[in-house]
């Protein structure tokens, strides 16, 4: 589609300072200055630190993307950026240097919702997926089961009553002193352990709604009681029962979302997206289904700011415009 706009897009809710030039689903340029070295030293990210290096990283990181995409400013035809959910403090720098930009530039600004954008990066990856979709979103701090109507037309099914999926991971890393961030180091150990050496309880949720809080305290009981009766577990085989203990409980409610809606077109998003045991799953349960399967390479499954231009470009064509009085909503729902 030749009318796409070229889009600008600013994503810092986080730990990534990322910008990216997007024309429809082609991606032009994707930077991203990833903080998560320094914040593994504390084990978690750290809000003023985070919001520190947004500001240092910002300019840098939008220069380059303009560079790479081999565009300037007067090139663009909208600025997106994300404006909620995630640390108030790290939206603020994305939010205030859009607003600076679009004004000094006289652009047109559009404002994104994170996860809008984590479910967009599927249309950045498969050219021919349309909604309607079952999106499953899983970070660091959502878990949503998510019917996509139209672009940017949301039913939350379900979600999270507690932590989130990758919350879970990163709590469990800890209690096996695995690095920050504990996702991708368990998955990576998990290869290599027996998912059915520690039994671990299935969380009882109403309908296809989450709950991972009770997961955490479930591995060091379990791990405590196996050690009392004498087995002393490997780590492998910890984190692979962890894993499929987490696996389960989102295949399980979105395996009943798609038998709900019908809906012939599954998609992974966020950060957890990169887990390798559920991309195989996912995969196996939508050939068991007959539904089409779709996971973003994991470089557009954690933060990035292509995934904001997508969804920026269509609210755009929709005549979507923010003001300069646009704020950083730190927690808000998906736009319906
Ligand atoms: O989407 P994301 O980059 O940031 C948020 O919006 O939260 O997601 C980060 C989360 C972290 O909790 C991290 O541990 C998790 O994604 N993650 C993974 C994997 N890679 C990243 N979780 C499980 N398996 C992975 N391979
Ligand atoms: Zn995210």
């Amino acid at each position: 589609m030749s009318d796409w706009p070229r889009v600008l897009a600013i994503e810092s809710s986080c730990d990534e300072t990322a910008a990216a030039v997007v024309r429809g689903r082609q991606i032009l340029s994707n930077v991203i200055a990833s903080q998560v070295e320094t914040h593994a030293l504390y084990g978690g990210v750290v809000p003023e630190i985070a919001s520190r290096a947004h500001v240092e990283a910002m300019v840098p990181v939008v220069r380059r993307a303009l560079d790479e995409a081999g565009l300037s400013i007067r090139d663009i035809d909208c600025i997106g950026v994300t404006y909620g959910p995630g640390l108030v403090g790290a939206l603020l720098c994305g939010v205030s240097y859009a607003k600076a930009l679009a004004y000094e530039a006289n652009k047109p600004l559009v404002a994104v919702h994170h996860i809008e954008g984590h479910i967009c990066a599927n249309f950045l990856s498969a050219p021919d997926l349309q909604p309607p979709l079952l999106a499953l979103v899983v970070s660091g701090g959502h878990s949503h089961l998510v019917l996509v109507e139209d672009y940017g037309k949301h039913r939350v099914l379900g979600k999270t009553r507690d932590d989130a999926a990758g919350e879970a991971f990163d709590k469990a890393a800890r209690v096996l002193s695995l690095p920050y961030p504990g996702g991708p180091s368990i998955d990576r150990l998990a290869e290599q352990g027996d998912p059915h050496a520690l039994p671990l309880p299935k969380a009882r949720t109403e309908g296809l709604n989450y709950s991972f809080s009770g997961l955490k305290t479930a591995l060091l009981q379990s791990v405590a009681r196996e050690e009392k009766a004498g087995h002393i577990l490997k780590k492998e085989d910890i984190a692979a029962s962890f894993r499929r203990a987490v696996v389960d409980q989102l295949l399980e409610k979105a395996e009943l979302a798609l038998r709900e809606t019908g809906c012939s077109s599954f998609c992974l998003a966020g950060g957890v997206a990169c887990n390798s045991l559920l991309r195989r799953r996912a995969q196996e349960l939508c050939a068991r289904l007959n539904a089409r399967f779709f996971a973003p390479p994991p470089i557009l499954c954690t933060d990035n700011a292509a995934m904001i231009g997508f969804a920026a470009s269509y609210r755009f064509l929709r005549g979507e415009r923010a003001g300069l009085d646009l704020n950083a909503v730190p927690s808000m729902p998906l736009p319906g």
